[in-house]
């Protein structure tokens, strides 16, 4: 069985195709245009969109070995995302499935981030908790099965990708700023300086307080010292890492006890932080858990993630109608048919 699958939710355009338990092809188009914004503007995005989506599809074909005729269905993000560019990737997907009369699946992108876990083995085995944590979105999921999820905890302010993201530019980084805050902690201590850390009841989550914590202490220090940011960025970039990555791993700690399961992951475009890898990694070890990160590429977005959560929704006949629309915001893990 052989589905395309179509991402198009923020400024990746990719297409993909998965055949029974392989991933053939994986095109990923990344939009530069954003960078000298400082974030997604999303008109751009959705323009960018229209320009990628046929030559990252054709590509994904060729790769893949595969024709269109081939195809045993049509998978694409229908949100959540940025409405405008969701919009190119669910209209494309509803051409094609009309056009070769073959089954269109509508995919959660949270989901699909989650089941990039099934693209390359080790598999986890269900049931399963997942940190899934990405640019938009930060969740304690309870996987019980390919299509069987509930979220347990989740954020109630900002995301931790945001929180990299905005400390980022608090120093002065460009967009997105996580991968280079990942990049500049390399030679820094991660207890140079100490970040406000929430006080969240049960399993959620709140970055905003820290972001505040972060603006002050710079303030405070740069008033002193108008290079203190340029003397000290790699400590600075070190301790912001430490502290998201403490604040993520202590309730993914209290979810696993509460539910006594051992078997945990982690997903989402900043589960690509080597600190957070690294400590989560050594967490399980500590907790004799059994851990399980995705390979790099299928951290940060990608329509392999999205093809086989449309493989496995393709198994279970949940089909989608041509009537579907994209949305902006989708409450829990499952799409609105
Ligand atoms: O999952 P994703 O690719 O897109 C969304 O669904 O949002 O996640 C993007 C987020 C951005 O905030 C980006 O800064 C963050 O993931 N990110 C990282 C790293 N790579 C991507 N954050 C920290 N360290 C990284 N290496
Ligand atoms: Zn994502």
């Amino acid at each position: 069985m052989k589905v395309l699958g179509i991402e198009t939710s923020c400024d990746e355009t990719s297409a993909a195709i998965f055949n029974d338990g392989k991933l053939l092809s994986n095109v990923i188009a990344t939009q530069e245009i954003h960078t000298k914004w400082g974030g997604v503007v999303p008109e751009l995005a959705s323009r960018a969109h229209q320009k990628n989506i046929i030559p990252v599809v054709n590509e994904a074909l060729e790769k893949a070995d595969c024709k269109l005729e081939e195809l045993d269905g049509i998978a694409f993000t229908q949100g959540p995302g940025l409405l405008g560019a969701l919009m190119v990737g669910v209209n494309y997907a509803k051409g094609l499935s009309l056009a070769l009369n073959k089954p269109l699946i509508a995919v959660h992108h949270m989901q699909a981030h989650i089941l990039a876990h099934f693209i390359e083995a080790p598999y986890p085995e269900f049931p399963f908790l997942c940190l899934t944590v990405s640019g938009g979105h930060t969740q304690i999921v309870l996987v019980r099965d390919f299509n069987n999820m509930e979220i347990l905890g989740h954020t109630i302010d900002d995301a931790a990708g945001e929180a990299f993201d905005k400390a980022a530019k608090m120093l002065g980084l460009p967009y997105p700023g996580g991968p280079l805050v990942d990049k500049m902690a390399k030679d820094g201590d991660p207890n140079a300086f100490t970040f406000a850390k929430p006080r969240m009841q049960g399993f959620n989550y709140s970055f905003s307080g820290l972001k505040t914590s972060i603006l002050y202490f710079l303030n405070d220090r740069v008033a002193k010292d108008s290079e203190f940011i340029s003397k000290n960025i790699s400590g600075l970039c070190a301790s912001i890492q430490k502290t998201i990555t403490d604040i993520l791993l202590d309730k993914l700690v209290l979810a696993a006890k509460e539910y006594q399961i051992k078997s945990i992951a982690l997903a989402g475009g900043v589960s690509a932080n080597s600190y957070l890898r690294n400590a989560f990694t050594q967490l399980g070890k500590q907790n004799q858990w059994q851990t399980f990160i995705p390979a790099f590429e299928y951290c940060t977005d990608n329509a392999g993630m999205i093809a086989i959560a449309g493989y496995y929704k393709l198994k279970a006949n949940k089909i989608a109608s041509l009537s579907i629309t994209p949305k902006a915001r989708i409450p829990g893990l499952e799409t609105e048919i």
